[in-house]
């Protein structure tokens, strides 16, 4: 774990994670279809990446298509996975380019068989870069998850494998979509919701939670800034009585 108040100093959050919402809004807002609003968050996607990387954070995850967000419309759905086709055909190589590596978490089950194609060729173009891991949680919900890494430790133990003693925090840990990742700093949701809608519900347990009314579309790297700036504003415990008495 990093010290308590690494984040008063200047130095980015090692890992940000953004809960990308409003593209439905914003496009009402203007008569547009939803869709219209889906693309405009996909270039908000390009613009932070890029602001990111500047800005020096480690890992960016963004949540891009909950588990629940199956329950869509269809054409909704046909859209986003159509947009997603779009970001991993034309985006890939540009972020390769940039060092960054790209990482998808979910249930990957549920995508297209193109798709996962066009994940694997992406996950492994860019496996060793490391200026920036790019995070996508896909049809990613947390709490499937968690019970995805309870099954596997169920089976592990019934199998004579893993002793039931031997069952901690990092043993879950290490079973998640996310055993490689570091748990995320600070936490953005736009478009003014307050609240986590299933996305990294056991690797948020110290975040930073910050809310803005921005949607998504509008998001500029100024707006990850004043994230940044209200995290280095906070003092963060881990559950001690003040920052420096752990
Ligand atoms: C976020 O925007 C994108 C996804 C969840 C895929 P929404 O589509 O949820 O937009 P709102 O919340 O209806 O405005
Ligand atoms: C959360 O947004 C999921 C993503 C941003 C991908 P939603 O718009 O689906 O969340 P709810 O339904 O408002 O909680
Ligand atoms: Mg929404």
């Amino acid at each position: 774990m990093r010290d308590a108040d690494d984040n008063r100093s200047n130095t980015a959050p090692a890992h940000v994670a953004i809960i990308m919402d409003g593209n439905g809004r914003w496009a009402k807002a203007r008569g547009l279809p939803r869709t219209a609003g889906h693309k405009k968050g996909v270039d908000a996607v390009r613009r932070t990446v890029e602001a990111a990387r500047e800005l020096g954070i480690g890992t960016l995850t963004i949540f891009s298509f909950s588990s629940e967000n199956w329950r869509r419309p269809e054409e909704e759905i046909s859209d986003l996975m159509g947009l997603l086709r779009f970001y991993l055909r034309s985006e890939v190589a540009e972020l390769h380019r940039a060092g960054i590596r790209l990482r998808v978490i979910g249930d990957r089950n549920r995508l297209s068989d193109d798709i996962n194609r066009l994940i694997d060729n992406a996950e492994g173009l860019t496996r060793d870069n490391r200026v920036m891991t790019l995070v996508v949680a896909l049809s990613y919900g947390s709490r499937l998850e968690i019970v995805h890494a309870a099954r596997r430790l169920a089976e592990e133990a019934a199998a004579g494998r893993l002793s039931p003693d031997a069952i901690d925090e990092d043993a879950l840990s290490a079973r998640l979509y996310t055993a490689d990742i570091p748990d995320p700093d600070l936490i953005i949701r736009t478009s003014g919701e307050k609240r986590i809608s299933n996305f990294l519900l056991w690797q948020a347990a110290y975040a930073e939670l910050v809310f803005v009314d921005t949607l998504w579309p509008d998001f500029t790297k100024r707006d990850l800034e004043a994230a940044i700036e209200e995290f280095h504003r906070r003092e963060r415990r881990f559950g001690a009585t003040t920052a420096g008495s752990r």
